[in-house]
């Protein structure tokens, strides 16, 4: 039985820039309504101009597919001044996005401590821009990595109580914990790899280069919170797929890029894992306000982010396919394996 759901957004993800950029976009167009755009692009999307030449490079890569909507994000980084930002949001940037330095891809220009910062979140809250976070704070053990940056994050909450922050990809049971404590304007992504990877599935066997990313998967009880939190119904625990598309090359080598890419399979394996757990795929099979798979990836994020519910839908048949290995240079996750759902011919409505 085909499912139709309204069209879902993909509350983070990485574009990069051309000639890679076309086929990336398409495979994310053609899944999503919408997209948040992260800006760690080289150079970084920090300035107004920067953030309009981009948007035409997505709007070119999208071609005629006018059902896809790019929403973009800057870098915060020190020296971002108010008219900056201004000009930023007024370009219709609707995050900023931080990263403590050196914890992921191109991340060399970030941050140490937050304290410089402050007087770019005070002009964020201000226009009511969400500061998006990579939580990892730099120089700590992987695996404790994220908990480490909790106080940070309680730092900024503390000191801005109108911004609105998102936790990115979150893999930690102790940061979920954590987030249960923070006000409602305190949000967490979760992607689709943490819902199903451990750091076994990175190292445990052979050394697996396309399972690693940043943050690492961790301790099966760390997926296992996860798992719960999205099957739980949170609407504070949305979908932010980070797919994060490396060059084959740059991940097959020594000195690796993290970055799982996932914009091709992501609601097919999300769709499985709703299923997995006995749950409906659709808001009009769930109860009022209840755990499924439309409200995880099309309600949840527009509802944090107040952006209106997309009014397009997506119809997934039940048609076996098998995972290529290659999408334009790139190998996806889950290459090479049977997915049981596709989305129907002719895209979104
Ligand atoms: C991302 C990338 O490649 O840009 N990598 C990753 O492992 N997730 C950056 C990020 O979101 O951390
Ligand atoms: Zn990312």
């Amino acid at each position: 039985m085909p499912v139709v759901m309204r069209a879902p957004d993909d509350f983070h993800v990485h574009f990069r820039r051309p000639p890679l950029l076309d086929s990336i976009v398409a495979d994310t167009a053609r899944w999503f309504a919408r997209a948040l755009v992260m800006p760690n692009t080289v150079p970084p999307i920090t300035t107004a101009d920067r953030l309009t030449a981009y948007r035409r490079e997505i709007e070119g890569a999208a071609g005629k597919d006018q059902s896809f909507e790019a929403l973009l994000t800057f870098k915060v980084v020190p020296g971002l001044v108010p008219d900056e930002i201004r000009a930023l949001a007024a370009a219709g940037a609707i995050g900023g996005k931080l990263y403590p330095q050196g914890v992921t891809t191109h991340s060399e220009d970030g941050i140490v401590d937050v304290e410089p910062l402050f007087a770019v979140f005070e002009v964020m809250e201000d226009l009511d821009l969400v500061l998006e976070i990579h939580a990892e704070a730099p120089g700590v053990f992987s695996l404790d990595r994220e908990i480490a940056y909790l106080p940070s994050v309680e730092r900024i909450v503390r000191r801005f109580p109108n911004l609105r922050i998102v936790i990115e990809h979150v893999s930690s049971r102790d940061m979920l914990t954590a987030l249960a404590d923070l006000p409602l304007r305190v949000a967490a992504t979760v992607t689709v790899h943490h819902l199903l990877l451990t750091l076994d599935d990175v190292i445990g066997g052979d050394l697996r280069p396309h399972h690693f990313c940043k943050p690492v998967a961790k301790r099966p009880a760390d997926r296992d919170a996860l798992c719960a939190a999205v099957l739980s119904g949170d609407p504070r625990v949305f979908f932010g797929s980070d797919s994060a598309p490396h060059p084959r090359t740059a991940k097959e080598s020594d000195c690796g890029c993290a970055g799982i890419y996932t914009a091709p399979v992501a609601i097919p394996l999300l769709a499985e894992f709703f299923e997995r757990a006995g749950l409906p795929l659709t808001e009009s099979s769930a109860p009022v306000r209840g755990a499924c798979l439309e409200s995880f990836v099309s309600r949840w994020g527009a509802e944090f982010y107040r952006l209106p519910l997309s009014e397009r839908t997506i119809t997934l048949c039940e048609t076996e396919w098998v995972v290529p290995d290659d999408c334009g240079g790139i190998v996806p996750f889950r290459s090479g394996s049977q997915l049981r759902y596709d989305i129907a011919p002719g895209g979104k409505a």
